[in-house]
């Protein structure tokens, strides 16, 4: 994204996280995103567009296919799943790794859902985070944010929503 100059960091990518959350930290009900935010969409897909994007299978199955224009990394536990165009790793951490060796990376973005972010959130660089004024109900949810962080971007959008950008420190 234009905001943030991407370089890697210790000669590794730029492990960030991005999420959209209610009030509560809501994220997910029955499979899907709780909300209908066309802005936060296209916001997702300018700044994950051209790197690395790695979900859980559950998310993977909720958007039905591939992100375009990214290479789509999807974790599962099952050792025969396919998923076309995708690549499959069985380890969140381990995949990281590989896609890391490819120095074309830069950023590697983390986009969820909840088992993914809870994995990742405590050695995650960066954290892309719309806050939707949504106060209803999800089974999922985001993981508790802990550690010290700058904020180095924030915009409000028409609909009330907050977007923010922190950088751990
Ligand atoms: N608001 C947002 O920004 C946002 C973003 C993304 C997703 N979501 C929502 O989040 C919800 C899904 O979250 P979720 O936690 O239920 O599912 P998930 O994290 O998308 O996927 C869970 C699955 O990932 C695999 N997995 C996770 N950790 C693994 C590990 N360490 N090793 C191997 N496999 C692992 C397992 O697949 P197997 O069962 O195949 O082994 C597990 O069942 C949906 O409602 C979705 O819409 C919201």
């Amino acid at each position: 994204m234009s905001l943030i100059k991407k370089s890697r960091v210790q000669n590794r990518p730029i492990i960030s996280v991005i999420a959209a959350l209610g009030c509560r930290g809501q994220i997910g009900l029955d499979g899907k995103i709780p909300w209908d935010s066309s802005k936060d969409l296209q916001r997702f897909k300018w700044i994950t567009i051209g790197s690395p994007v790695i979900m859980g299978r559950k998310t993977y199955e909720s958007i039905g296919g591939p992100l375009v224009g990214r290479q789509n990394v999807i974790i599962t536990s099952q050792q025969d799943y396919n998923a076309p165009m995708c690549n499959i790793a069985h380890n969140i951490k381990e995949a990281i790794e590989v896609l890391a060796q490819n120095s074309w990376n830069k950023e590697i973005f983390i986009i969820g859902g909840e088992s993914i972010y809870k994995e990742v959130i405590n050695y995650a660089d960066m954290l892309y985070l719309t806050h939707i004024p949504y106060s209803g109900p999800a089974d999922t949810y985001f993981p508790k944010i802990v550690g010290n962080w700058n904020r180095v971007f924030n915009e409000m959008d028409k609909d009330g929503s907050q977007f923010e950008v922190l950088w751990r420190t």
